[in-house]
């Protein structure tokens, strides 16, 4: 497999490989491509969602969303669809899942409509954010702690009428959880950030303003652009990303444009302290 840096902080162009019919050398191979890079994407990938499904649980278990539909047929594939009835609410720089104990570790993307022009995702590389702090704000940012909340995530879809009623399951499953501020990616063993704007609401044991100001200066820095790389949908393009060093936006300019995408997410460990 041929592997194509779209940025020199984040992101492969993967070429020459058949991920349906992949052994499990080429797996591993991917396994540390991903980790090492944070994105890969695969394009023209004619996936089915059995195949994703499949493909994905070779990773691990697929971990379910408790807010999303899933694919009839293919379990552990939920839909992220933006209509002009039901526009996408998920604006924030964001770590998929991270108001669980254990978040996915993995996501796969898969496109399915796409939208005329726009719908791109962007990705940045939380161990470059990490390296480019100061050593003594490195050394603070080591030994804390922050809270994740499911229902910060979602305050807009728990606002909406009948919102709270659906999503009140999730709610009661999802209290709020604290995760390390930086974290020690299990492969590589490099640290990255772990705060993210979309679920981290403040950090353990600061004063509100202190936490305040701290996550602003952390989620403007984190999404500097010398950190990221934008993705450019086509049809059939498959982007897989490791949760434990990348966080992503999609890039909601499209309404009122139709766009579906396909996701799987495979279950992680408790995020490490560095
Ligand atoms: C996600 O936030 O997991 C999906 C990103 C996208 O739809 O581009």
């Amino acid at each position: 497999m041929e592997l194509v840096d779209l940025t020199p902080a984040i992101g492969s162009e993967v070429h020459d490989v058949d991920l349906v019919r992949l052994d499990d050398v080429g797996l591993r191979q991917l396994e540390c491509a991903l980790a090492e890079r944070g994105l890969l994407v695969f394009r023209d990938c004619p996936i089915t969602p059995a195949e994703q499904s499949a493909f994905a649980a070779r990773f691990g278990a697929l971990q379910a969303h408790p807010a999303y539909d899933t694919v009839a047929g293919a379990p552990g594939v939920t839909i992220l669809e933006s209509t002009p009835e039901r526009p996408t609410k998920i604006e924030a720089w964001h770590t998929d899942m991270t108001f669980r104990p254990a978040p996915p570790k993995i996501t796969m993307l898969h496109a399915q409509v796409l939208p005329p022009s726009g719908g791109d995702t962007l990705y940045a590389s939380m161990t470059a954010a990490y390296d480019a702090l100061s050593e003594p704000l490195r050394a603070f940012l080591d030994g804390l702690e922050a809270v994740h909340d499911f229902r910060f995530g979602f305050r807009e879809s728990l606002a909406e009428p009948g919102g709270a009623e659906r999503l009140a399951q999730a709610v009661a499953d999802n209290p709020p959880i604290r995760h390390p501020v930086v974290v020690a990616h299990p492969l590589t063993g490099r640290r990255g950030l772990y705060v993210n704007s979309l679920f981290t609401t403040r950090i353990d044991g600061m004063r509100a303003q202190e936490s305040r100001a701290l996550l602003d200066f952390l989620f403007a820095h984190l999404v500097e652009p010398e950190f990221t790389v934008r993705l450019r949908w086509a049809p059939g393009t498959l982007a897989i990303w490791d949760n434990r060093c990348t966080q992503h936006k999609p890039v909601n300019d499209y309404f009122p444009a139709h766009r579906r995408m396909h996701r799987v997410t495979i279950e992680g460990e408790a995020p490490r302290a560095a």
